[in-house]
């Protein structure tokens, strides 16, 4: 495996490549990660054994830590750097090259052309609770498309707006970049891995799956309520914020959306759907979703 800092060195590494699959990380790698790399590892063996013309098939990880898509009170400085352990697990999951720009080498000046999503799509949710969020992912992520020119890029579905937002990225911008979900990783008790479950303490961590557990009780509500032809959407949602609170949680939302854009659902609906939540444990914000 190589690592390369600098965007020439990168291009001159993936030159050969006629096949790259690509995932963007910004490290503290957990197994969620290093599956989407296992994930990406095997679309390019498999297109290089359905077609000798991509051979030369080459995986990408990133790692970097993007500062514009951290808001000015949140946890920029102190999000954690594994660097090392990170290129470990990277190596013997199926990585060829690891690109670590440094902020210089990604941002040598400040970044004034920046990448938009609709609001419509990045002012809710996540986007309402953190301003300019989306702007500073899809941003870099445009930025990173472009210097690793990836034929796949795979993210994971525990931020499932966040996938949306590149999914449509790709697909307004015409990059002819195949975008893959993969599955979120859950702990034995349910709880989705997450980089920042590192924050928590062993007594918020055992806590912690109470998110998972709101959401599954909401999507079980929204498929009784389908099932019954009666749905009330917000009673239902209000319910499941209450029981967070109630054991100390600070919910920002947990809410019942379709899937298709995310958009509310107020009554029984036959569209397929998903439930997404975030919530403050302590100083922690965790975020979850589980398709209905
Ligand atoms: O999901 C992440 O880790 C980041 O948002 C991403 C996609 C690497 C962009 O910085």
């Amino acid at each position: 495996m190589q690592i390369v800092h600098s965007l020439a060195d990168l291009r001159r590494t993936l030159k050969p490549a006629a096949l790259r699959a690509f995932v963007p990380t910004m490290g503290n790698l957990h197994q969620g990660h290093l599956e989407l790399m296992q994930m990406a590892r095997q679309e390019v063996d498999k297109r290089a054994d359905e077609n000798k013309r991509h051979g030369g098939g080459m995986t990408v990880a990133s790692i970097f830590v993007n500062r514009l898509q951290f808001g000015p009170n949140e946890d920029f400085d102190t999000y954690p750097r594994t660097f090392e352990r990170d290129c470990e697990q990277l190596q013997a999951n199926g990585c060829d090259v690891v690109f670590a720009p440094t902020e210089q080498d990604l941002y040598p000046e400040p970044q004034v052309f920046k990448v938009h999503p609709p609001a419509e799509l990045a002012d809710i949710l996540e986007g309402a609770f953190r301003h300019g969020f989306f702007v500073g992912v899809s941003t870099v992520v445009h930025k990173l498309f472009n210097i690793v020119q990836p034929d796949i890029a795979v993210f994971g579905k525990k931020d499932y707006q966040q996938l949306m937002v590149i999914r449509r990225m790709v697909q307004q911008m015409a990059l002819p970049i195949e975008i893959i979900g993969g599955e979120t990783r859950r702990a034995d008790t349910g709880l989705a891995l997450s980089s920042r479950n590192g924050y928590l303490s062993a007594e918020e961590r055992a806590e912690a799956v109470q998110l998972s557990i709101a959401l599954k009780g909401l999507a079980a509500a929204a498929r009784a309520g389908n099932a019954a032809g009666l749905l009330d959407v917000a009673a239902a949602e209000a319910a499941a914020m209450a029981a967070l609170r109630q054991r100390g949680w600070a919910p920002d939302y947990i809410t019942l959306r379709r899937q298709h854009d995310l958009s509310p659902v107020t009554g029984p609906c036959a569209e397929p759907l998903v439930v997404l939540g975030a919530a403050k444990l302590g100083k922690t914000r965790l975020i979850d979703n589980l398709e209905v």
